[in-house]
């Protein structure tokens, strides 16, 4: 049993592996937070307790002369609003009286078998047994409304979720302009916080700074969880670093506007809050209604930066992502965005695909401008019928013709959006989110369509299931290339607005959840603008995402070290592009390319028809490089070795099978430099006593002595070398 429960002391503690998470409900019905940290079982932490008279943090009502109790200085599983804690709140209502106040006192608890749900929401699931479920239920007396708190418990996986269900009990209706999915007190200790903070080809750079005295926010109000900042943060000590020290995660399965805020306390303590962005929002519940936030992922260690990540990969790729591709190796994909952008023929298409067989490649994705009237940019979006012409022949037939190259074939679509400049919008303006009276913000010259209304999801999913039905696809990269503006719904009604921008999401997720579980042989990868949209809520839906527009080896260093603090390896769509860059101008060797793009779900994204002879060859051997690692590379433990954001030599990163049979070593240098000093790097994750040889030089090392000593690498000189090998244990 991972939960444990002194019914007397109404004290609950969730034990996972390595840690405990504990809180109690007091005579008062206060549900306070007691403990998060490494395993004690269940002993009871109240004697951590610390209560102060503290001037002008008020005492509740009934208990004024209690001067020492304040919800203002208690560590607590989710607050009230408006009852004398000044601390960052999880809530904010307004209710029938119009008073602005909740004070949820414990009503009861359940404990049920495996994983909850959230209805309309992606989550986590439970493979079988892996999973119980506690609820604490809380009830403000005064207007009805009931809170309750769900906690999953993984034990073995080290993860707890959360999530609020917030459900009017009372006869009148209430408003919600804040609910938070999880509030986590931590009573003691000074902590950072890291996020990733970024832009529009430069995704999840990880950026640490100590939590103040005031709040620290990130967050997204753009519609989607965005390019600028990433539904995750970790708080770690001051002191953590990759492979040492304690550190908490914290990720919303989420895709919309979201809201972290962490804060230091008078009193020393911190305070996180994570769930929807409370900017514009405002959800009436009508007596009877509830309303589910979005679930938060919670995990802590004191092992390190390193082993809080390697914790999120596996459950991510375990519990979140779902269906046939979810264990299986990948095909490698030829992608003809960056070889031809929005200009190509059938033909041409054909040349790409029969080319790239030769080298190895399984699959052709045929990208933007197949359909409509869709040249360039500024039109065509929402008209999905094939454009026969531009391709010289139907897409069936296309798609026989790649087939018979012995190629898969996959396709591009952006169902969210619509240009003005369509046949839809001339049909349906008002299906596009717009204000009655303004001209609507473009972005990417075009509109987003309005999720929020069941016609246009109900469109959507007979337009794309049609496609899919009717044609051999394999593959469908979904693509959003613009942040929400003018979010206002003419399916709603004025007072109901502040729920647009949330229920687009849910809007969104129907329409996924339809189409992929109509197609399960279908491998969705989705995309916005590249990384735009790399969270758990879309890793429900699909099992890859396309990291970054940017395909420059060297930055994607960065990009893809950000991305692995919280998202598997295996999810992240990473190509091999043309040189010199289309993004940066740079030229980097095919090798170091090869290198840094199978660190994901690799493929290319390039005309093979530009490459000279010996390229193609190195082509052929990448792919089977990449084939002979893909189980390491998809299946194993991630390391980073160096820190991409400050280490300006080399970035160093590593693979190791989960059970030290083998591992594989990558490193590419950023600043090569004259009289150079060595590259030397601790391999990770090995078994200290087995022996491992290089597979290609037949060098034998003990595990202990790769992992304690080191390895020297081979002087590396010229523009951005890159190196990798693998040691397999003999
Ligand atoms: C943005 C994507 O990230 C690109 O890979 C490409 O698909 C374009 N959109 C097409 O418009």
């Amino acid at each position: 049993m991972s939960i444990a429960i002194d019914k007397e002391n109404r004290l609950f503690s969730l034990n996972t592996a390595h840690t405990t998470y504990q809180l109690f409900a007091d005579d008062n019905g206060f549900v306070h937070h007691l403990y998060y940290g490494r395993s004690i079982g269940s002993f009871d932490m109240r004697f951590t307790e610390y209560y102060s008279d503290c001037g002008f943090s008020p005492n509740p009502g009934h208990i004024h002369m209690q001067r020492d109790f304040s919800l203002d200085t208690r560590p607590q599983e989710y607050t009230g609003c408006g009852i004398g804690d000044y601390r960052i709140s999880s809530l904010s209502v307004s209710n029938g009286d119009g008073s602005y106040s909740a004070d949820f006192r414990y009503v009861g608890f359940a404990v049920l078998d495996g994983k909850y749900a959230i209805p309309g929401l992606p989550a986590s699931y439970d493979n079988g047994g892996e999973c119980e479920t506690l609820r604490i239920d809380l009830k403000d007396h005064a207007s009805g409304l009931e809170l309750a708190l769900y906690y999953g418990v993984f034990a073995e996986k080290d993860m707890i979720t959360r999530c609020a269900v917030l459900r009017n009990g009372g006869g009148n209706p209430i408003k919600l302009y804040k609910a938070a999915s999880a509030c986590l007190d931590l009573p003691f200790g000074k902590w950072d916080m890291i996020h990733f903070q970024g832009r529009h080809c430069m995704e999840r750079m990880p950026e640490r700074t100590p939590v103040p005295h005031g709040v620290l926010t990130v967050g997204s109000d753009r519609g989607t969880s965005s390019h600028q900042h990433n539904p995750f943060a970790i708080l770690a000590a001051p002191e953590t670093c990759e492979e040492f020290g304690q550190c908490y995660g914290a990720m919303l399965v989420y895709s919309g506007n979201f809201k972290i805020e962490a804060e230091c306390s008078q009193l020393q303590s911190t305070r996180l809050v994570l769930g929807i962005s409370d900017q514009r929002f405002c959800w009436t519940l009508e007596p009877g209604e509830a309303f589910h936030t979005p679930e938060v992922l919670l995990s802590f260690t004191d092992g390190g930066l390193g082993s809080l990540s390697r914790c999120y990969q596996e459950f991510l790729a375990e519990n979140i992502c779902r269906g046939a591709y979810r264990d299986t190796p990948r095909q490698v994909l030829i992608n003809n965005w960056e070889a031809t952008y929005f200009n190509f023929t059938g033909e041409k298409l054909c040349s790409i695909a029969r080319q790239a067989k030769e080298l190895g490649v399984d699959m052709l994705v045929l990208d933007d401008g197949w359909f409509g009237k869709r040249d360039s940019d500024y039109s065509g979006l929402g008209d999905w019928d094939v454009n026969e012409k531009k391709l010289g022949c139907t897409l069936t037939s296309l798609i026989q013709k790649i087939q018979d190259y012995g190629m898969d074939f996959g396709i591009w679509v952006e169902p969210e959006m619509v240009s003005p400049d369509s046949d839809l919008y001339r049909t349906h303006p008002d299906w596009a989110l717009s204000i009655p009276g303004r001209t609507p913000v473009q972005g990417r010259s075009q509109l987003v369509l309005d999720l929020s209304r069941e016609e246009v999801v109900g469109y959507l999913y007979s337009c794309f299931s049609n496609l899919l039905r009717c044609h051999e696809i394999r593959y469908v990269k979904w693509d959003m290339n613009r942040s929400l503006t003018d979010v206002f719904s003419r399916g709603l009604p004025p007072e109901r607005q502040g729920e647009a921008a949330h229920r687009y999401v849910l809007g969104v997720y129907n329409l996924l959840e339809r189409l992929t579980g109509e197609f399960p042989e279908v491998l969705f990868e989705g995309c916005s603008g590249g990384g735009g949209r790399f969270d758990a809520g879309m890793l429900y839906y699909f099992p890859q995402i396309w990291c970054s527009d940017d395909t420059d080896a060297i930055e994607r260093l960065k990009i893809q070290y950000g991305t692995s603090f919280g998202y598997p390896i295996r999810t992240m769509g990473s190509h091999v592009s043309a040189v010199p860059n289309h993004q940066t101008g740079r030229t980097t060797p095919l090798h170091t390319r090869g290198i840094v793009a199978m660190s994901g779900s690799f493929g290319y994204e390039l005309d093979p028809q530009k490459l000279s002879r010996e390229d193609k060859e190195e082509i052929r051997e990448q792919i089977l490089t990449f084939r002979r690692h893909q189980d390491l590379i998809f299946y194993g433990d991630y390391y980073r070795l160096t820190n991409a954001m400050t280490d300006d030599y080399f970035t160093a990163w590593q693979f190791a099978a989960k059970d030290g049979s083998a591992a594989l070593l990558n490193v590419v240098v950023v600043a090569p430099k004259a009289n150079p000093y060595p590259i030397h790097v601790h391999l990770k994750g090995l078994q200290p006593e087995a022996m491992y040889r290089e597979t290609e030089s037949g060098s034998v090392y003990s595990g202990a002595a790769l992992m304690y000593g080191g390895y020297t690498l081979p002087i590396l000189t010229g523009d951005y070398p890159g190196f990798q090998c693998r040691f397999e244990r003999i």
